[in-house]
Parts: C-alpha cells; structure tokens; sequence
C-alpha cells in the first residue's frame, strides 16, 4: 500500500515559517532561510525550469521525493502564499488538493498539476488523492494546520524534518498541540553542511 509522508523544512527551534507569514510575505519574516538549501540543488531547480545544481545527497532526497509522490495535500494558507510565485508548469507535476473552507473551481495548470479545493476534510482529500496517485505514495505538503490533522487522525505514515542550522525565534511551529503520545521511530538521517535530513516512521498518533 501507497504511504502517506510529510516533508518539511524546519529552524533548529522548531518553525517551519518564520512570523506574519501571508500571500505578500511566503514562509514569513526569514523564513525562506529554512529552504536555502533546497535551492542549490539539481532536482529542484530542474522542476522550477533552473539549470544547474548540487547533486549531493541533499539533491537525492528531493529527487526521490519527487519520484514518489503521486498527489499532493496542502492546507489553504500554504496554497494561498504559493499560488503567485509557483511556475507554470508548477514544481509538482502531479494533482494537488486543497484543504479549504471555500469552494472554487479547479485550477488547471500545465504539467499534470490540477489544484482541487477540497472543502470535505481531510479524509475526503485523502481519498482523492490516493486514487490519483495510484501506486504512488501522497504527500502532506504542509503547512503546519493540514500536517498537524493528519498526525492527530493517525494517517500519517512517516515525516521527514530537514533541520536547517538556524533559529527564527518566533514563527508557525509544527507540533505545537501535537500528542505526546505521538510514536516516533527514526529510520534514517542523513546530513550535509547545509541541512539535517531526519525520517521517522509514525507508529501512533
Ligand atoms: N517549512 C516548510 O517545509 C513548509 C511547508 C509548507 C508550508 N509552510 C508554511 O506554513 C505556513 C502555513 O501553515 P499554516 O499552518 O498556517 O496553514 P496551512 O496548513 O497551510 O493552511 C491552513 C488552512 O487550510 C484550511 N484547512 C485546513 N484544514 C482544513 C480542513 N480540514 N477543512 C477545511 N479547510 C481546512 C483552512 O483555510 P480556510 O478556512 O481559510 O479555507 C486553514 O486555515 C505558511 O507560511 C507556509 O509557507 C512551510
């Protein structure tokens, strides 16, 4: 069976975006600083239409996250901050449904992303993107609100950290509200002078 994994990138004191965080200000106040080291590398630039590029092992982990989602889920916040600066093709290449209290019409892009607005929750956004993905697995792409729900809800099968070495200080925290219970078995870290790649396997919510 396909797996469902979240993969976000993370200051060393626990944000993945730094504060006031809107369309105007992606990721917020130095919050960008938590993907630098994505943008140097080969498999990410090649989806944003960028030569060049590290091919480290940095680069392997985006690659083979690309390789394996089949379908995106992101909260609204997360597509609402994205939705001016992504691409066309944007870097998915693959459909992507959208959490959201208001409906709107899907939009098409080029490339075989499709954004759905799902407006059902989260087991109605996992259950269309499952079957879109197919053998494929689905990705909780973020933010914190959509991952957080699907730890909650146990559907969440691993999470990837990459632990950027830097503090933001304040920002929107990941497990803010999260379980203790939460079951976390690490399967793997792999790390470059850039960033701490950290993998867990989620064994309970
Ligand atoms: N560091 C990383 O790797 C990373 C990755 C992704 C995102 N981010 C950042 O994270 C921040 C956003 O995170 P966030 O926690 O504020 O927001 P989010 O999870 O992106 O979106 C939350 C919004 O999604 C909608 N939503 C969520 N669950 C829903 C449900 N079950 N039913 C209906 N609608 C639902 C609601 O919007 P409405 O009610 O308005 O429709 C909610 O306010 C952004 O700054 C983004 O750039 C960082």
């Amino acid at each position: 069976m396909s797996k469902v994994f979240a993969s976000l990138g993370m200051s060393l004191d626990g944000f993945i975006a730094g504060p006031g965080s809107s369309p105007d200000n992606p990721l917020g106040d130095g919050g960008m600083r938590i993907h630098e080291w994505v943008f140097d590398v080969e498999s990410w630039r090649s989806r944003q239409g960028i030569e060049g590029g590290r091919t480290n092992q940095d680069d392997a982990i985006v690659r083979e996250n690309f390789s394996r989602a089949g379908a995106y889920i992101m909260g609204r916040q997360m597509f609402a901050e994205g939705e001016a600066g992504w691409s066309d093709p944007p870097p998915f290449r693959a459909p992507v449904f959208v959490l959201t209290h208001t409906p709107r019409e899907p939009w098409v892009r080029q490339g075989g992303t499709t954004f759905t607005f799902v407006t059902d929750g989260i087991d109605s956004a996992l259950a269309q993107a499952r079957k879109a993905a197919g053998d494929k697995d689905v990705q909780v792409s973020g933010g914190a609100d959509a991952v957080r729900q699907f730890l909650d809800a146990g559907l969440l099968d691993e999470l990837q950290i990459h632990l950027a070495p830097l503090v933001l200080g304040s920002g929107v925290r990941l497990f803010d509200g999260v379980s203790p219970d939460l079951g976390l078995v690490p399967t793997q870290v792999v790390a470059s002078p850039q960033v701490t790649h950290l993998t867990y396997r989620i064994t309970s919510p």
